[in-house]
């Protein structure tokens, strides 16, 4: 649990939140894509993370296979972020329809869609995507052309996504599709982590 939350919070939020948000000029509102809602650790994080900052979050989360609500439960993440007065927060994360927009709190929108992301054909949406897939030696389809293609498409101009993976095959199949790539320090324990701009 510590090496997932260390990992995200390097991955998704040093190197894509904040990176986005300050390449953006620090806008009123971001639009944000997650590929593999899971757990919703990474959109807590993300909640606590922007809460001090003056911005509306778009918060978007694929997920084919959704986690029961009971699961959830015993996973514990709140008592084990020490994040206690986010419990109701998280709870309600969890409670909330599908498929369409719900208010998480007067800065957090979430909207979680049941699908798989091979079916994603969003248009310029997005200034920021998660992408949270299992990794290429477990799900090797999710990290060729066809998939980068959709991402690319799913971002605005100038967005940007952020993956924990750094293999070079996944990174040659980004800029196939048109990504600048970057390789950057990953978290801790891992050399190396993607990120991929669309121009
Ligand atoms: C690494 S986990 C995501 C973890 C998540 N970001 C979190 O914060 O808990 C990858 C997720 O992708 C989902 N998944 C796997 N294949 C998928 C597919 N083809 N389409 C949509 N979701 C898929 C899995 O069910 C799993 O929840």
């Amino acid at each position: 649990m510590h090496g997932a939350v260390q990992e995200a919070k390097h991955v998704f939020l040093k190197m894509g939140f904040d990176h986005a948000y300050a390449k953006a000029g620090q806008p009123d509102e971001l639009h944000i894509l997650e590929i593999g809602f899971g757990t919703g650790l990474n959109a807590i994080l993300t909640l606590i993370h922007a809460e001090n900052l003056k911005l509306k979050l778009n918060y978007e989360g694929i997920e084919a296979y959704p986690v029961a609500a009971e699961e959830i439960k015993q996973l514990n993440y709140i008592e084990l972020l020490k994040a206690e007065e986010y419990t109701s927060v998280f709870e309600k994360m969890h409670s909330v329809d599908w498929e369409k927009y719900a208010a998480i709190n007067s800065q957090f929108n979430l909207k979680k869609r049941q699908q798989t992301f091979e079916t994603i054909s969003d248009q310029e949406k997005y200034d920021l995507i998660y992408f949270d897939a299992f990794g290429a030696r477990v799900q090797p389809e999710l990290w060729g052309e066809p998939i980068f293609e959709k991402m690319h498409a799913a971002l605005k101009a100038g967005g940007v996504l952020v993956t924990y993976a750094a293999k070079g095959s996944v990174r040659r199949a980004m800029q196939a599709v048109g990504f600048t790539v970057e390789r950057l320090p990953g978290p801790p324990g891992k050399r190396e982590m993607l990120r991929a701009t669309k121009n």
